[in-house]
């Protein structure tokens, strides 16, 4: 009797603090989104719907995926779940700027604060938004020869104050090599400010880069505003995919380079900026200056120290570093199932496969069969499409349990959109979910999908 009684108080304490709760984050003038651990929306206040551009009943039921809400160009899965501050994403049609900044908290769920980015000051004023750098050379894993004498290399660097580019395929690390040289050094109390040049439209790189003085366009701010340029001011300016830089502004460029000042568009005065270039590429430079796309002056002044980051296939030796390492990472986000490992098969996929899209692949894999594993030894059903089609040796071939995609000649678009959601559903066991995650659609589309087609989820289910 009396134990009921407490659980009846347990339970109106609950209540109260449940309504206490619900009251605060509507209360909170930014938009509060608090995330399950698998990034579904567990719960969130008007204000970010609002600044989201989302109406209620698209957020309801709660349970719906991030990136339902929020495109992943914008902010990976990974970026939430390591946590970024004021990181600057753009939204909706009418492009909202909004500052994120997510944590993950005791009780493993994840919240995302969100706050407009336009005209009002953001909450974190200093270092400005998107211009922290987070990693450091601790956090590049590997002990690979080549991975230590580019680190050397990149220690080096970091010590001098010339400007550095750094070549290296997609997801080998470059943006995390040059957060680190920065963090290394004499400007690591200085802002780091990347912008990326293949991601801006040539019309916004100028006026990004080197800022706009007051009504010098139609839509330009009343007070102007600073650039990249003069927001890395005693800091590092991260110059992204440097090769899709226009021609023009490249002498723009090559001219702030030389003469460590700046013109804003519009704008009379010189803005005298102290900043460390570093670039990076994934294109041979020198092959685009062969071709007159590239100038040749300003490859020179960017090339005076040039770091390769090596491809994850020049550096096998790393790869089971690499898998034990990302596996820790996101292994204890599975509270439901203690993940002690991949199964002999899984393990073999993993090693043949040849990584086009090296770390930041390899990286994304893991997490996703993570999330996928049914055993503690995770199955190779896990592993993306991808991985598994990859045949690079006969014996793997030859395993009939791997979902081949079949699309023989004379197959119709329609055909093989069909049979790739078939593919996903055996892989997922007819899960919903998880298959619209494999094959990155949301789950309303997928639904939708399966209508259109007629299938039957049920059948594929174990
Ligand atoms: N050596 C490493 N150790 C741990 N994580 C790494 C390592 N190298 C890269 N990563 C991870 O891989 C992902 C991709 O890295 P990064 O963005 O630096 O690559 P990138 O070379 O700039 O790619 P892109 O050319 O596509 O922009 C990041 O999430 C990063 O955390
Ligand atoms: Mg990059």
């Amino acid at each position: 009797m009396r134990q009921q009684s407490i659980g009846g108080n347990c339970q109106v304490l609950l209540d109260q603090l449940q309504k206490d709760f619900m009251a605060l984050l509507e209360i909170a003038s930014v938009g509060i989104l608090i995330l399950t651990p698998e990034l579904r929306i567990r719960q969130f206040n008007q204000a970010a719907l609002k600044l989201l551009g989302v109406s209620d009943s698209m957020a309801q039921p709660l349970d719906i995926p991030l990136f339902e809400l929020i495109d992943k160009n914008q902010l990976s899965e990974s970026e939430v779940r390591m946590g970024v501050k004021a990181h600057l994403i753009t939204t909706g049609k009418e492009g909202r700027r909004l500052f994120v900044t997510s944590r993950e908290s005791s009780s493993r769920n994840i919240l995302l604060i969100i706050e407009p980015a336009g005209d009002a000051s953001p909450r974190v004023k200093k270092p400005m938004a998107g211009s922290v750098a987070y990693f450091h050379f601790d956090d590049i894993i590997g002990q690979s020869a080549v991975l230590l004498r580019t680190l050397e290399m990149a220690k080096i660097a970091s010590q001098n104050d010339s400007n550095i580019l750094l070549t290296g395929e997609s997801g080998t690390g470059k943006e995390m090599f040059a957060q680190s040289i920065h963090n290394d050094s004499a400007r690591s109390s200085g802002p780091f400010v990347p912008i990326n040049c293949g991601a801006l439209p040539k019309s916004l790189i100028e006026s990004e880069l080197f800022g706009y003085d007051s009504g010098s366009f139609t839509g330009a701010k009343r007070e102007g505003h600073a650039g990249k340029f003069e927001q890395a001011n005693g800091g590092t300016l991260f110059l992204d995919e440097i090769g899709e830089m226009p021609l023009d502004i490249q002498a723009t460029l090559l001219r702030a380079l030389q003469s460590r000042e700046v013109f804003r568009i519009g704008g009379k005065k010189s803005i005298q900026v102290d900043v460390r270039i570093i670039a990076a590429t994934n294109t041979k430079l020198s092959k685009l200056v062969e071709q007159k796309l590239f100038r040749k002056d300003l490859f020179y002044r960017l090339n005076i120290f040039c770091i390769k980051i090596p491809s994850l296939s020049e550096r096998e030796e790393d790869l089971s570093i690499l898998i034990d390492y990302f596996l820790g990472k996101y292994a204890n986000k599975r509270t439901d199932l203690s993940i002690k490992g991949f199964c002999p098969e899984a393990i073999e996929r993993l090693t043949t496969y040849s990584w086009p899209g090296n770390i930041r692949e390899l990286q994304n894999a893991i997490e996703r069969a993570v999330y996928l594993a049914k055993s503690e030894y995770i199955e190779a059903e896990a592993l993306p499409t991808a991985i598994l089609q990859h045949q690079s040796s006969p014996e793997l071939g030859a395993q009939k349990n791997i979902v081949e995609p079949a699309c023989p000649r004379g197959y119709s678009l329609l055909d093989m959109e069909k049979q790739q959601i078939e593919n996903a559903l055996l892989t997922c066991h007819g899960r919903v979910e998880k298959a619209a995650d494999l094959l990155k659609v949301n789950r309303r589309t997928l639904y939708r999908k399966l209508e259109k087609y007629n299938i039957n989820q049920k059948e594929f289910s174990k």
